[in-house]
């Protein structure tokens, strides 16, 4: 009820730590006028910190690129026997300085673009929930609830990532451009084929990607397919059981964690593949590299200097060569988030002063309409007509119509969500809201009542009397300290409506608008809440009401009775002046008390009928419970007894509606580290390992045999036997590239073997667990287990 209330208020900014989004906001609505552009204000608020990464970057290029030309100095100078021994020492110190410096302004560039990324990620998502709340309802057809959160944690983490990436996509190029120009001043043209090396390796990454992608478009769709299943299994897990359905539905899950599992395992083997060349890139790099240089003049050798110097050049081509890809399409999906947010942005919103809010003040109207015109979007036909309505401070004004009659939009239209076409509506001060569907957070009762609003035990004890929650609290586990599961999952109908009205009953505000609150309670409750809520007596006599209600009985107690037809008032006036018009609401009225009459004494016997079932159920269910509990086997009872022990405990415990989860978050047992790797076996750990190890000693042997190779003497201004240190240098690259390949694959294949064990055993495990296990575990919990746990096995 005072969420309406919250949103309205929220939309001013409070306290100093908005004042980065009031200005943002600010800019946003002037430019709204000179078509809009997000990306513009962004890069104005934030640009300058983004230019001072920039100068970060470059600084960190510049000493990353002196780091082989100092490299090279240090090598010619311990080549030349003569030279003066400081001068070593200079390199030296100057190479320590250097990679330094280049560390520091590397982490200085992190540093300024992720905090200028969060910046930017946090104001987005500021404007996109203050839009959410103020949105105008003819846009708020047009984007869904699904949309605006994916908005708030999809599309902003991509301009969050643009913002961290983005730089990659110039200076990419230019590091690569930079590093053959200098790889071709050692070796000349061999540094072409370097180069066509990088054209070769790229391309297969980019395909390689992309079939990962569409691999794991199907893997996701199995996946969703699969926890919509277990989500469905859950929720009817009674039925299941109750017709021993299990093995046919465990049977239906593993089908499609099969079809997930072997998708899962293509991508894998492509994500090795890649790991594997990426890995072995610079290898194949200097392999062609230094291949064609030997190999095409006896004169050129290969010296230290030129090993070292062009290895440590293609060790930095590695990062831009990687980033790029990556930095590119991070870009190409911040563009499209940024339209959409832009998009989003640009809605049309409700305007605050279509609703004057004056003060409260002790005399006067409540509300007044003044020959109001409404729509719920801009064009076609107004819901509302001609409206005039002035409800007196302090009284009831009871709202009566048909079904689609523009009750409810009238409420809408004075709380300012309509679209205003023509007229003058003022509100005198504070106002709550009781909906027609009630709203509840999964909070307790209390909370839900109390609703961050100061505590004070006796009024709330007299909101909860007059709401009739008395004889509720009793039935509830804990009283009003039960936990209320998602979306009230655990009320009924009219319980949920009654905590709402409590909760703007609690509120104490100046005007009461009320949608229909006694729709799903029983006739004598409905009788009962009007009394001491808001008939002349009640909690709320000094306060101006206007009730929505189709319960009739009312009617003759209100001050004032507004029939609605078809978004028109058509009569207005007291009970018994409109009887004795004999209009419409005579009509109507003599229409409808024969059918309450009915539907009275009908309703009387179902709810009778219910009651009976459900004292039926729970019968059922402590039969079911004890014929669980001859089966029991001795584990279980041994953890009742533990249970008992902390009997204590479980009183306090007993409120909650759901035990909270009690996975092991902290260390892993070593148990489970034990049973993982058995479920994997011995057959594939020691390839593994082994693997593991034969990778290290190529890449050590290959490392070395380089060095071998610069270190040989060189005779007649050649080396001897090029062609053989090629080979077996070429051959050292390639078996550590396979071995890594793998290693990867391996690793991935006990990984799904793994998670497929564990799946099966979860799944057997739940699906033949006592009934009990699943009133005390909530199915959000066995859901997790199910989709985000197995996954990250
Ligand atoms: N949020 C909305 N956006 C667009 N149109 C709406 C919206 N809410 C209601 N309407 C339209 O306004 C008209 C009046 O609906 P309203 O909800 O005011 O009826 P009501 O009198 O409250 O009915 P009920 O007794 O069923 O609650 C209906 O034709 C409905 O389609
Ligand atoms: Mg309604």
């Amino acid at each position: 009820s005072t969420r309406k209330e919250c949103s309205l208020s929220g939309c001013r900014p409070t306290g100093p730590k908005l004042t980065e989004q009031t200005q943002l906001l600010k800019k946003l609505r002037q430019e709204q006028n000179s078509g809009f552009c997000l990306f513009r204000v962004l890069a104005r608020s934030f640009g300058p910190f983004f230019l001072k990464g920039i100068l970060f970057l470059i600084f960190h290029d510049i000493f990353m690129f002196s780091i082989p030309q100092v490299l090279s100095l240090l090598l010619g100078f311990m080549r030349d026997q003569d030279s003066d021994l400081w001068k070593g020492f200079m390199f030296a110190l100057l190479l320590f300085l250097l990679s330094s410096l280049q560390s520091l302004f590397n982490h200085q560039y992190m540093y300024s673009c992720f905090t200028v990324g969060m910046r930017v990620k946090t104001a987005v998502m500021g404007l996109v929930y203050r839009k959410s709340l103020v949105i105008s309802s003819a846009a708020r057809q047009s984007c869904t609830v699904g949309e605006i959160v994916n908005l708030v944690s999809a599309d902003t983490q991509k301009l969050m990532d643009m913002v961290v990436y983005f730089n990659a996509v110039w200076v990419a190029p230019i590091e690569i451009a930079l590093c053959l120009f200098f790889l071709w001043q050692r070796l000349g043209p061999s540094a072409l084929a370097g180069i066509a090396t990088v054209i070769l390796i790229f391309p297969l990454n980019g395909f390689i990607a992309k079939m990962r992608s569409k691999l794991q478009e199907v893997q996701m769709r199995y996946t969703d397919s699969r926890i919509k299943l277990m989500n469905e299994i859950l929720s009817g897990i009674k039925i299941l059981k109750f017709y021993a359905w299990e093995q046919a539905f465990l049977e239906r899950v593993l089908g499609y964690r099969e079809k997930e599992l072997n998708a899962l395992k293509r991508s894998q083997v492509l994500y090795s593949i890649s790991i594997a060349s990426f890995n072995s890139s610079s290898f194949l790099i200097a392999f062609a590299m230094f291949g064609v240089y030997v190999l095409i003049d006896d004169k050129n050798i290969l010296d230290a200097q030129k090993v070292f110097v062009s290895m440590a050049l293609i060790n930095i081509l590695k990062t831009p060569l990687s980033q790029l890809p990556f930095a590119m399409s991070t870009t190409m999906q911040a563009i499209v988030s940024l339209r959409r947010l832009g998009k989003f942005l640009c809605q049309d919103e409700l305007k605050p002063d279509d609703v004057d809010r004056e003060p409260y003040s002790p005399d006067g109207d409540g509300v007044v309409i003044d020959s109001g015109t409404f729509g719920w979007s801009k064009e076609g036909p107004p819901c509302l007509m001609r409206i005039n309505v002035r409800v007196k401070k302090g009284s009831l004004v009871a709202v009566v119509g048909h079904v689609g009659s523009g009750k409810s939009s009238l409420l809408s239209a004075m709380l300012g969500e309509t679209e205003k076409r023509s007229g003058h509506v003022s509100v005198k001060g504070s106002v709550a809201y009781v909906p027609q569907q009630a709203w509840i957070q999964n909070a307790t009762l209390k909370d839900n009542i109390v609703f961050g609003q100061e505590r004070k035990e006796s009024w709330y004890h007299r909101v909860v009397e007059a709401c009739a929650l008395l004889p509720d609290l009793e039935i509830l586990p804990a009283g009003d300290s039960t936990e209320i599961g998602e979306k009230g999952l655990n009320l009924s109908g009219g319980q949920k409506q009654r905590v709402s009205l409590a909760r703007a009953v609690y509120r104490k505000a100046d005007v009461y608008l009320l949608d229909d609150p006694l729709s799903a309670v029983d006739a004598h409750v409905g009788q009962h809440i009007f009394e001491r809520v808001f008939g002349p007596k009640g909690l709320l006599k000094d306060q101006s009401r206007v009730l929505v209600t189709h319960g009739l009985s009312f009617l003759p107690q209100a001050d004032l009775i507004l029939v609605m037809v078809e978004g028109e008032i058509t009569e207005m006036g007291s009970y018994l002046e409109l009887m004795a018009r004999d209009g419409a609401f005579a009509e109507f009225i003599r229409l409808f008390a024969g059918n309450e009459r009915k539907e009275r004494s009908h309703r009387g016997t179902r709810k009778s009928v219910s009651r009976l079932s459900m004292t039926d159920f729970s019968i059922d269910l402590s039969q079911e419970q004890l014929i669980s509990g001859d089966r029991m086997s001795s584990a279980s009872i041994q953890t009742m007894e533990a249970i008992s022990d902390t009997e204590d405990q479980e009183q306090e415990d007993l409120g909650k509606l759901t035990e909270a989860d009690k996975a092991n978050t902290g260390r892993v047992k070593l148990e489970m580290y034990v049973e993982y790797f058995r479920t994997i076996g011995l057959a594939l750990i020691i390839p593994i390992v082994f693997l593991y190890a034969f990778q290290q000693a190529a890449s050590l042997a290959y490392n070395y045999w380089l060095s071998v190779w610069a270190d040989d003497p060189i005779i007649n201004g050649t080396q001897i036997d090029t062609d053989l240190k090629l080979g077996v240098f070429g051959a050292l690259g390639f078996a550590q590239g396979v071995s890594i390949f793998g290693t990867t694959v391996a690793i991935s294949l006990g990984g799904i073997i793994a998670s497929r064990h564990l799946h099966l055993d979860l799944l057997n495990n739940v699906l033949r667990s006592p009934m009990a296990f699943f009133e005390v575990t909530p199915s959000g919990n066995l859901l997790n287990r199910f989709s985000k746990e197995v996954g990250s096995v």
